[in-house]
């Protein structure tokens, strides 16, 4: 019996992360389906490249025929579902790709996964998993002082993104209840580490840092993110997937709240340490408060209670750990920063930076929204 995994999105950051684990774990073999959009990336899974375990296919998941060909043909025992449209920034200058991607490439995922279930007897159906991988962005904002968000918070999604992700879930949780797929869902903090794309807020500021260019930070930088190292959300996926149970959420968090400002003036410190001959330093020099986000979610916090005493789930790094190994790693790659940050990158950082005016006030550190 095949225990072989079909994952979707596994040339972008998270993806690649999770299927050279699952490679180097040797948990048996992995069928990547990747589109390669701007964020997908065949070099982030050089390593695996000639390993008779692993199979990349060039491919969409709206492409319902391929999809359901796929799972014909491998047999796969589980389907892990990272691929999406992910940058919050993007969402709101272009919402569509993400309303196609996330919605109705979910649906259609489930769609032949549920064919495929049908059609599974025994052990081989007994042994089946749907695992939706999703964000906690899905529950909206906090004030300062809100407990954090766990797997019963409402969901309040506020940006196109959040709601096109929040709008998946409850499609996999349809399913579970009206069909009976075998579903679980993950609902993971901001990660960080090796081959994020540098859009995202720390590899951009790494990137911007080491090239001596400003370090915009959205309105007065006290937004709150919970950090996870990568590699611990990896962990927890292949935890859920051993253990989690039939139609279930799990929050997966690190329990590292830090301001956006926080984040940035660690990295500078970081850069300064190991770059102490860089023209750039001090690096925090080069921090500019720039307009803010439309619709800017203020606080996230996660709960990961029940999968830590449900499935025993801890993370293996630190903030401090996990982000001196990704400065680190960013360091040692420049030709990957660098096939990454051609072309259509500039493009986008013209397109989303160039019309934001920096704002000349320093906040307090105190102030709330
Ligand atoms: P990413 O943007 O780095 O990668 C997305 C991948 O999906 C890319 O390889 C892209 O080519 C592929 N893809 C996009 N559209 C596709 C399509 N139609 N068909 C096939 N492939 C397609 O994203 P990421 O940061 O690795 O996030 C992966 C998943 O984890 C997403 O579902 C995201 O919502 C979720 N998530 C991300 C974070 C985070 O901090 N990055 C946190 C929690 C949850
Ligand atoms: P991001 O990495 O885009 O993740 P998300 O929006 O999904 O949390 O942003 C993390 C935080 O950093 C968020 O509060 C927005 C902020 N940010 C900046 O201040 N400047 C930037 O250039 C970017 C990309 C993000």
């Amino acid at each position: 019996m095949s225990e072989t995994i079909l994952v979707t999105g596994g040339a972008g950051f998270i993806g690649s992360n999770f299927v050279l684990d699952w490679l180097a774990g040797e948990h048996g073999p992995v069928v990547n389906l990747d589109k390669l959009t701007y964020a997908g990336n065949a070099a982030n899974l050089a390593a695996a490249e000639g390993n008779p375990e692993y199979t990349f296919i060039h491919g969409d998941i709206l492409d319902a025929a391929l999809v359901a060909r796929l799972l014909a043909e491998h047999r796969p025992s589980a389907v892990v579902h990272f691929a999406a449209e992910s940058h919050v920034d993007r969402s709101i200058a272009g919402p569509e790709a993400f309303l196609r991607t996330n919605i109705d490439g979910t649906f259609v995922l489930l769609q032949a996964a549920r064919q495929h279930f049908a059609s599974l007897a025994g052990a081989e159906k007994d042994r089946f998993r749907f695992l939706h991988v999703s964000t906690d962005e899905v529950y909206g904002t906090l004030a300062p002082h809100d407990p954090a968000f766990h797997e019963d918070t409402p969901y309040a999604p506020n940006s196109p993104y959040a709601a096109s992700k929040a709008s998946s879930d409850h499609l996999v949780r349809a399913w579970h209840h009206t069909y009976g797929l075998p579903t679980l869902v993950t609902n993971c903090s901001n990660n960080y580490g090796p081959y994020q794309f540098p859009e995202k807020l720390i590899p951009l500021m790494i990137n911007n840092a080491l090239s001596g260019k400003p370090l915009p930070v959205y309105g007065d930088g006290l937004q709150v993110r919970d950090w996870l190292y990568v590699g611990d959300h990896c962990s927890a996926i292949r935890a859920v997937l051993q253990g989690g149970r039939l139609g279930q959420t799990y929050n997966v968090g690190g329990g590292n709240q830090r301001t956006n400002l926080e984040v940035v003036r660690t990295l500078c410190a970081l850069l300064d340490e190991l770059r102490p001959h860089s023209p750039h330093v001090p690096h925090i020099d080069l921090l500019t408060y720039v307009q803010d986000r439309p619709g800017h979610d203020r606080r996230y916090a996660i709960d990961a209670q029940k999968l830590e005493s449900e499935l025993h789930w801890q993370p293996a790094e630190s903030f401090e750990t996990g982000f001196r190994k990704t400065i680190e790693w960013y360091l040692a790659n420049p030709a990957w920063v660098q096939n990454v940050t051609s072309g259509a990158y500039k493009s986008w950082m013209q397109q989303n930076y160039a019309s934001r005016i920096p704002v000349a006030a320093v906040p307090s550190e105190g102030a709330t929204r």
